[in-house]
């Protein structure tokens, strides 16, 4: 055993010591995170100095297939991080100053307040995601998770009944709209088609069924439309209960490492027009993708 095990929280989520990301890891080691991460899904490995873009897309690729996204194809426009395996969560543009109150993309990055999973509506799911603390605020600003396998393990058997069998539908749009943003235009729906998942799945690292659920998810096949948005914010308000939720306060430096298949998360608020919060994230794939999807949440 060469790394250490701190738990953070009763259900899962743990601090993992004797580990370095920016230093060369070998096998065993990486054997052991792998073997963290499917026990505790929510796993934190601090350092001194946040890891480069490319120790942080290295590291992450050991994980699994990672995602990548276009790069900017709009004729003038710039990304702050051309690394098309980085998803830019700062409150900062392009050129590294904090976004404007009116800018959309500063409405788009609140909606990740709402709790949800990483990429649900792609029918190639996220695994892993790895967030890197580059720059934190001095407060607020928390990420929240709940542990979908304990909140499954939980449910009344009552209210488990029937529910193995069902599909849901998870949009893009949908949360988008829930989260604030304009209705999309029948031209920008067709271009995320919605995508099917079982409400209940087996997470296959822990042996351990799990919810699986988002604020992405708009619908259930085969049931009316009013009857099944009561079903899932009811599961969802049970999944969120204070004794399965864990707030991870950030520090400068720290890898933040998570399993979508077993948890939901949330950004919480800050001071996002006077604090620069610059968090950059990669994100690992049920299996690698030949296309660019581009669009995550
Ligand atoms: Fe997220």
């Amino acid at each position: 055993m060469t790394i250490g095990i701190e738990p953070l929280h009763p259900l899962y989520a743990a601090r993992l010591t004797g580990v370095d990301i920016r230093q060369p890891i070998d096998e065993s080691t990486m054997t052991e995170v792998r073997a963290a991460l499917a026990t505790y899904a929510v796993c934190v490995i601090g350092h001194d100095q946040p890891p480069t873009n490319e120790e942080h897309i290295a590291f992450s690729a050991r994980l699994g297939p990672l995602e990548r996204g276009e790069s900017p194809k709009i004729k003038g426009t710039e990304v702050r991080l051309p690394y098309p395996e980085i998803v830019d969560q700062s409150n900062l543009n392009d050129v590294g100053e904090i976004y404007a109150d009116d800018d959309r993309r500063l409405a788009y990055k609140r909606a990740n307040r709402l709790w949800h999973t990483d990429m649900s509506f792609y029918e190639v799911r996220a695994t892993y995601s790895l967030l890197v603390g580059h720059i934190t605020p001095p407060s607020g600003a928390e990420t929240e998770f709940t542990d979908m396998r304990a909140v499954w393990e939980a449910l009344p058997q009552a209210r488990k009944a029937g529910l193995e069998d069902l599909i849901v539908e998870h949009s893009y749009w949908y949360s988008r709209v829930q989260g604030g943003g304009p209705e999309p235009t029948e031209e920008e729906r067709v271009t995320r088609p919605p995508a099917r998942h079982g409400l209940v799945h087996l997470h296959a690292p822990s042996g351990r069924k799990a919810l699986y659920l988002a604020s992405h998810a708009s619908d259930i096949v085969g049931m009316p439309r009013e009857e099944a948005r009561a079903l899932i914010s009811d599961l969802m308000d049970f999944a969120v209960q204070p004794q399965f939720v864990y707030a991870h306060k950030w520090r400068q430096g720290d890898v933040l490492i998570w399993d979508n298949l077993a948890t939901m998360h949330r950004a919480t608020p800050f001071d996002d027009r006077n604090f620069v919060r610059d968090m950059r994230r990669t994100t690992c794939r049920e299996k690698a993708m030949e296309t660019a999807d581009s669009l995550i949440a």
